[in-house]
C-alpha cells in the first residue's frame, strides 16, 4: 500500500493574503515535522496561479475543485481540465456534493468530467456519499455504488487511476463524523467494487471525508481500507491540517 494522501478542499474560500500565509505556516510547518503522506490542496480556481507559484517544488501537490465536461469552446464560465493542467494541477475533486447538490450534477456528468480529468492528465478524486435519508432508508451501499461505478463505465481501462473520496453528506460540515467503523464499512465496499474493476487496483487510494479534524483523524485513518482524507473546514486551520497529517502512519507500517 502507497502512503496516505491528504487533501485539503478549501471550497469557496481564501483570498491572495490569506492564502500566501497558510501555505507559508503548512511549509514551514512540513519542513520540520517531515511529511508522512502525499499532501494536496484544491482550491478556487483563481488562485491556481498563486499555487502553482508558492508550490511548485515543495512538498504540497495542489489542484482545482471542478472541471468541464468538455474539452473547449463555447461554454461560458467553464474551466477545462487542460486548463487546469497548465496550472500544474495534480488532482480535481470530481462530484462533490455541494456540487451534485446546489448545481445539479448528477452521476453521467460526473464520469464525463472524470474523462477528461483524466485525459488532461489530471487524477480525478470522484466523491460519492449518501445523504442521511439514503443512510436512514438502508440505501448507502446502493447509493455509493451507483456513483462509483457510473465513473468505472465511463473510464474504463483508467480505473485504477482515480481517487475515490467516500464522504456521507450528513458529515460534512456539520460536525457530526462517520464512527471509523460506519466508514471503514463502506470504504471496504468501494475497495471491493474497485477490485473487480481493474487489476491494478491497489493504485486506487478512496479518501474519507466529512468533518475529519485533529481529534479524529488518527482513528480514522488507521482503518485498513482508509487510504487518506478529503479535508474542508479543518484545512484552512495551518495548525489542524498539520496534526491531520502528523497523525497519518508511516507508509512502511501501512498493511
Ligand atoms: P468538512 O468538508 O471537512 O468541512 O466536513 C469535507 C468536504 O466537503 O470535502
Amino acid at each position: 500500500m502507497t502512503k496516505k494522501l491528504i487533501v485539503g478542499n478549501w471550497k469557496m474560500n481564501g483570498s491572495l493574503a490569506v492564502n500566501a500565509g497558510l501555505l507559508q505556516t503548512l511549509l514551514a510547518g512540513l519542513n520540520d515535522d517531515g511529511v508522512a503522506a502525499d499532501v494536496a490542496l484544491c482550491a478556487s480556481a483563481p488562485y491556481l496561479a498563486q499555487l502553482q507559484a508558492l508550490l511548485q517544488g515543495t512538498a504540497l501537490g495542489w489542484g482545482a475543485q471542478d472541471c468541464s465536461a468538455h474539452e473547449s469552446g463555447a461554454y461560458t464560465g467553464e474551466v477545462a481540465a487542460a486548463m487546469l493542467r497548465d496550472f500544474g494541477c495534480r488532482y480535481v475533486i470530481l462530484g462533490h456534493s455541494e456540487r451534485r447538490q446546489y448545481h445539479g450534477e448528477n452521476d453521467d456528468l460526473v464520469a464525463q468530467k472524470a474523462q477528461r480529468a483524466l485525459a488532461a492528465g489530471i487524477t480525478p478524486i470522484v466523491c460519492v456519499g449518501e445523504t442521511l435519508a439514503d443512510r436512514e432508508a438502508g440505501r448507502t451501499e446502493f447509493v455509493v455504488k451507483r456513483q462509483l461505478s457510473a465513473v468505472i463505465h465511463a473510464v474504463g481501462h483508467c480505473a485504477s487511476e482515480i481517487v475515490v473520496a467516500y464522504e456521507p453528506v450528513w458529515a460534512i460540515g456539520t460536525g457530526r463524523t462517520a464512527t471509523p467503523e460506519q466508514a471503514q464499512t463502506v470504504h471496504a465496499v468501494l475497495r471491493s467494487q474497485l477490485k473487480a474493476a481493474s487489476a491494478h487496483s491497489s493504485r486506487n487510494r478512496i479518501l474519507y471525508g466529512g468533518s475529519m479534524n485533529a481529534g479524529n483523524a488518527a482513528e480514522l485513518l488507521s482503518q485498513p481500507d482508509i487510504d487518506g482524507g478529503l479535508i474542508g473546514g479543518a484545512s484552512l486551520k495551518a495548525d489542524e491540517f498539520l496534526s491531520i497529517i502528523a497523525s497519518c502512519p508511516p507508509a512502511a507500517a501501512v498493511i
